[in-house]
């Protein structure tokens, strides 16, 4: 399988295309910022796009101006909703996968979010916290973001309403549905998440930290060559993930309640 790489000379582009390497992919193009966005699009099977929001916008923009059919794996972040827009209107004709974390175990999170954010009804104070290398350019990153909607979503509200992203100063008093998030930005931190439903009596954290960014080039390199044996349309990893881990869920809460 052919893969091109946009955003090929970043520190995520790198590790890609050692990945892809290390996977028995060809990397047929290599494209940053000197160069053409038409030439990602040569004679390969797949696009696996770690670059900046303005790059991923030109290469979307291409794609609905020449309808050209690759099959694209993205995973820049800080996307504008227009961008999101763009992303949509081309899976109307062509492969979309789109994750701000290539992580499995941050998929298996933001599972766990969905299904604790159901049980506890919305009675628990939520926090998120996260924790970055000094370079990253967004915040709170997109992984930060996914939860706070994934969170919003099984409580049947909406995102927009609830997330509150700064707290200086004298500020409002913490309404009883807010989402509030945390950022840090220092070192060489490759992804720290942490996520607390905090209660009267109680306090229920999930945590995951990445330890190399290695993980999200080996996961997105995986999300294309599965992404190729799909039809047209928008993915994300909880599409990649699903046929695997829901079966897995069922039997797994079945064994345990079986028991009682
Ligand atoms: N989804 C995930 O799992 C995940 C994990 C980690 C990071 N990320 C995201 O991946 C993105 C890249 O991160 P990084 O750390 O690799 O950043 P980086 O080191 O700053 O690299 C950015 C890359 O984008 C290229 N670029 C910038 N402007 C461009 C343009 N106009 N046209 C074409 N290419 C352009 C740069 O090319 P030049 O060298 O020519 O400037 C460089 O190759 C960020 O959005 C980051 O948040 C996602």
């Amino acid at each position: 399988m052919k893969i091109s790489v946009l955003g090929a000379t970043g520190s995520m582009g790198g590790l890609i295309i050692k990945s892809a390497l290390r996977e028995g992919c060809k990397v047929s193009n290599k494209v940053s910022s000197k160069d053409k966005i038409s030439d990602l699009f040569l004679n390969t099977d797949a696009i696996v796009d770690f670059s900046c929001p303005v790059a991923t916008e030109l290469m979307l923009n291409h794609v609905i101006k020449s309808k050209v059919l690759v099959p694209m794996v993205i995973g820049t972040t800080g996307l504008s909703g227009k961008c999101m827009n763009l992303m949509e209107h081309c899976s109307d004709f062509v492969q979309v996968f789109y994750s701000p974390n290539m992580s499995f175990m941050i998929s298996l999170v933001n599972m766990m979010l969905y299904a604790t954010s159901k049980i506890l009804e919305g009675s628990y104070d939520v926090e998120i916290f996260e924790a970055h290398h000094r370079l990253k350019k967004d915040a709170p990153s997109g992984t930060a973001i996914m939860f706070g909607r994934t969170i919003a979503q099984a409580r049947g509200d909406r995102f927009e309403d609830v997330a509150r992203f700064t707290r200086y100063g004298v500020c409002p008093l913490r309404q009883d549905k807010e989402i509030g998030f945390s950022v840090q930005r220092c070192g060489s931190v490759a992804g720290k998440h942490e996520i607390s439903f905090v209660g009267k009596y109680e306090t229920l954290k999930i945590k995951h930290t990445a330890h190399s960014k290695e993980i999200f080039a080996k996961g997105a390199v995986k999300a294309a060559k599965w992404l190729v044996q799909q039809k047209p349309g928008f993915y994300t990893m909880n599409d990649f993930t699903r046929d695997s881990v829901i079966p897995m869920v069922r039997s797994l809460y079945k064994d345990l309640f079986s028991k009682v």
